[in-house]
């Protein structure tokens, strides 16, 4: 992990190199197809999630989810030691982040509710007055202004109290699951007509219930992160399901799951090794999750159900590690989502191999057997994962339409995330190029090689909480004065040019230039 000193001292040095980078990474730019345009019903919004923004851990009746209880034991957990008691403070100044949405012109905004704000004990015997009028003022006062919520039911904040029950790994977190659904459907389902239930479980289910990179750090490598990844599906299918009975009769949302995804290139694209370590990993991270939901078989994919199979075999196990599904609860799965919600950030160059340093058996990482990499002349403006290589972008996009039914039985693509981290300046040129190029390449998906997209959402709004990085990557359109009382916001360049792109619906790449010493590294 970064100290935020060597942050300070890196940070003109790393925009000198990453401008450099990016202007011997950029693509060229085909003039016609830049005149490509987003039609007028493509959505363009931001995203945000509770605990990263709200603070007011303690306020107003709320409980405490997993974030809170976990920093509060381990502070220096995060890179910065500071925790999300405080955030931006949106659990106050809610009214100011509706202010800058309105002023990027942007009508759209896919935020979460925190369950443990909501239901204290996360369960629905007691419903916390505050929480709830909270969310109902917070979504009365974005529509008045004609901003459309889009909420995500569940982003990352477990209510400690289930947890401690074992959170996703117990089966009974379906029904609590449900529980805390119906009562959401029921407060804010006259207002809100997109859902999405959980947030990336893929992340979620690695890096909390594999490794501890994320909370609740369970290090249950290899089982505990396979019940995660079962039960998070059987929850969201649960949910979708008592939405589609209950609720979407007379309220007519459309709901789907925040699935992630890495891209997967092969390292070396002419090794059939390195082709097929690329299919096997996102067959064992992506497909894992999007089979059963799109597929037309539905269930795991069989090649992930005979990888995990044969590797608990050997390993002694005398059941897979990988939990089944019954015939209802496949029937169930299957088709669970009204559109395909995604979040894409970067790509990884991927091979073979057997063992990896950090890698515990069992463990996904182990089952996978890829190890992955990513090509150093990618820019990289901020944290160590996130590297710029927009073609990967089309072909994720292109993946989910080869091998999902995605525009046959018209389900269309939201980006619900995509955006790039640095260090904060406001003078974000790397963040501009990254939604010019990122964008460019959702383009060229949709018109060139026929991908249903119909939205994408920017993350981030503003800067945030951001989970083991604490406050040191920054991700926001605009720029958050953590130190200051009123947590001032600040637009940086990138929230003109994002603000340029939604309003005049076509990608203009000299929008918004670096400053002409630098300019030539951009031609
Ligand atoms: C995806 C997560 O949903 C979000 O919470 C996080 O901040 C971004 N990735 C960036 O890491």
């Amino acid at each position: 992990m970064r100290s935020s000193r060597g942050v300070a001292l890196n940070r003109a040095l790393l925009v000198t190199l990453s401008l450099l980078q990016l202007a011997r990474g950029r693509p060229e730019v085909d003039s016609r197809a830049s005149n490509y345009t987003f039609p007028e019903d493509f959505i363009f919004g931001v995203s945000t999630a509770a605990f990263q923004i709200e603070g007011g851990w303690n306020e107003g009746g709320k409980g405490e989810g997993i974030w809170d209880t976990y920093i509060h034991k381990h502070p220096n957990y995060t890179a910065d030691h500071l925790n999300g008691d405080v955030a931006a403070d949106s659990y106050h100044l809610w009214r100011d982040d509706i202010e800058m949405i309105k002023s990027i012109d942007i009508h759209y905004y896919r935020l979460s509710i925190s369950w443990p704000r909501l239901l204290p004990n996360g369960t629905d015997n007691n419903i916390s007055h505050d929480g709830a009028s909270y969310y109902r003022t917070l979504f009365e006062e974005l529509l008045k202004v004609n901003i459309t919520p889009v909420v995500t039911l569940y982003h990352w904040d477990m209510p400690t109290p289930l947890m401690d029950l074992g959170g996703w790994t117990n089966p009974k977190i379906i029904d609590y699951f449900e529980d805390y659904a119906r009562v959401v459907f029921n407060l804010y389902g006259d207002l809100i007509q997109m859902w999405t239930t959980i947030n990336e479980p893929h992340q979620q289910c690695y890096n909390g219930y594999g490794r501890d990179y994320f909370v609740p750090a369970l290090m249950s490598h290899g089982v505990g992160e396979y019940l995660c990844t079962h039960y998070t599906l059987l929850a969201h299918a649960r949910v979708y399901r008592l939405y589609e009975r209950e609720f979407k009769p007379y309220q007519k949302g459309k709901v789907s799951i925040t699935l992630d995804a890495f891209w997967a290139d092969p390292k070396d694209p002419n090794n059939p090794n390195d082709v097929q370590a690329a299919k096997d990993y996102l067959q064992m991270h992506l497909d894992i999750y999007a089979h059963p939901i799109y597929s037309d078989v539905g269930d795991y994919p069989s090649f992930v159900r005979e990888r995990v199979n044969n590797m608990s075999r050997q390993q002694g196990y005398s059941r897979s590690r990988l939990p089944y599904f019954s015939d209802e609860e496949i029937k169930m799965l299957q088709g669970s989502a009204d559109f395909y919600a995604l979040n894409h950030y970067t790509t990884f160059l991927m091979s073979h191999s057997s063992m990896e340093p950090g890698w515990m058996v069992p463990s996904l990482d182990h089952d996978t057997g890829v190890k992955m990499e990513q090509n150093e002349s990618w820019p990289r403006p901020g944290a160590d994962w996130l590297s710029v290589n927009p073609p990967g972008f089309r072909k994720l996009l292109n993946y989910l339409n080869d091998n999902y039914r995605m525009v046959r039985e018209d389900i269309p693509i939201i980006i619900t995330e995509n955006g790039v981290c640095d260090w904060g300046q406001t003078e974000d040129y790397e963040r501009v190029s990254y939604y010019n190029e990122y964008l460019y390449q959702v383009l060229l998906a949709m018109y060139e090689d026929g991908c249903n997209v119909k939205g994408y959402f920017s993350w981030t709004l503003m800067d945030d909480f951001e989970w083991p990085d604490g406050y040191t990557t920054k991700f926001g359109l605009f720029k958050v004065d953590f130190d200051s009382p009123n947590k001032t916001r600040t637009p940086k360049l990138s929230a003109h040019s994002f603000s340029h792109i939604a309003r005049t619906r076509r990608i203009d790449f000299d929008y918004i230039k670096p400053p002409s010493n630098l300019n030539k590294l951009f031609e």
